[in-house]
């Protein structure tokens, strides 16, 4: 149980192979464009010794310990070769999903684990051209997963549970944050919930209630700062004297009021989007240069947030 296999090396097959060689297994990168498996641990190199001298690396090994735990190939049986686990990274498409399986599993032995990191698409769809589909199922990891340690597992109607404890270990060995779905479901929980608030945030500002700026605020400076630590239902477990039963007494009414009178799924193309993005890109321009300031700067505090909740 040394030997892991990532499939795609792109920006999430990168991140994937970051982690499990800081739990210190063995990281068999797999791409099927010539080249790109061995550039991306080029990249990853660069990244880690990054990290290092931040102090940030994860895990007990150096920087140069974990990269040599790397390997990259061309030829997917090699690739494949000794690993118990195989994650998926390939483009979200899926009939690209479909076929790698297809040609994973001719390749691997009856027990090696299929875990997919599609972030839209549910297992049973994935996995349709598999034919022992009780070891396959989704991990969806949250973008980046260096810093953002959520996995959803989410099985196949065929999932053996010991293939959702074996994945759930491993995750937790590797230092991620792994929630089980019981039943897969179109956008698991993670998308699900920012669907919702996507949606609100979004009429309300369509209706012209609140400005895009202001309603970003709504969530960085209020909901975000317990977020980051509680969740929906810690929250109103401590916002009310006795408990959740209690908070359900005196604000489930005010709750059901709000609730029935939110809108009909937005537009999100039409003639009202034109405003909202001409509105969020008077704040933060849409050239690279701007977003990619953002993003660097999104990175950062991530990382700084993960530093502090590791310290709690
Ligand atoms: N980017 C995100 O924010 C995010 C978050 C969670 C999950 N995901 C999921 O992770 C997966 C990968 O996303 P990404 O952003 O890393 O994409 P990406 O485009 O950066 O990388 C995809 C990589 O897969 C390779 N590839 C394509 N077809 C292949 C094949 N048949 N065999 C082997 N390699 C192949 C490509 O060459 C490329 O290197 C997708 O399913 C995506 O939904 C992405
Ligand atoms: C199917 O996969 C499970 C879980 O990995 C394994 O225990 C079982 O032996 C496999 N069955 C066959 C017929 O290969």
């Amino acid at each position: 149980m040394k030997n892991i296999t990532v499939i795609g090396s792109g920006l999430i097959g990168r991140s994937w192979s970051m982690v499990f060689a800081s739990g210190g297994y063995n990281v068999r990168i797999f791409d099927n464009q010539p080249g790109q498996a061995a550039n991306a641990i080029r990249e990853i190199r660069k990244q880690m010794e990054e990290l290092e001298g931040a102090r940030m690396l994860r895990g007990e090994l150096s920087a140069s310990q974990q990269t040599a735990l790397l390997s990259s190939h061309d030829d997917l049986a090699q690739a494949l070769e000794g690993a118990f686990f195989v994650q998926e990274c390939v483009f979200e498409q899926l009939e690209v999903k479909q076929k790698v399986f297809q040609d994973i599993e001719r390749l691997v032995g009856k027990d090696v684990i299929l875990s997919s990191s599609t972030s839209c698409l549910v297992p049973s769809a994935v996995f349709s051209k598999v034919q022992n589909k009780s070891r396959c199922l989704v991990s969806h990891p949250v973008n980046p997963p260096y810093y953002v340690r959520l996995v959803e597992l989410v099985p196949h109607p065929e999932t053996t549970p010991t293939v959702m404890d074996t994945t759930h270990a491993l995750m937790t060995k590797v230092g991620q944050a792994p929630v089980r779905l019981r039943r897969e479901i179109d956008g698991f929980a993670l998308n699900r919930v920012q669907a919702a608030i996507i949606a609100e945030s979004w009429r309300l500002v369509q209706n012209g209630i609140i400005s895009v700026k202001d309603i970003d605020l709504v969530m960085s400076e209020g909901l975000g700062m317990r977020y980051a630590f509680i969740g929906p239902m810690e929250t109103i477990h401590l916002n009310a004297p006795e408990g959740l039963e209690d908070y359900m007494k005196r604000y489930g009414e005010g709750l059901k009021r709000v609730l029935a009178s939110f809108g009909p799924v937005p537009d999100f193309c039409g003639e009202g989007s034109r405003s909202i993005a001409k509105e969020m890109c008077e704040l933060i321009p849409n050239d690279r240069q701007h977003l990619t300031a953002r993003i660097q700067r999104r990175d950062q505090l991530l990382m700084a947030l993960s530093k502090l909740k590791k310290e709690h």
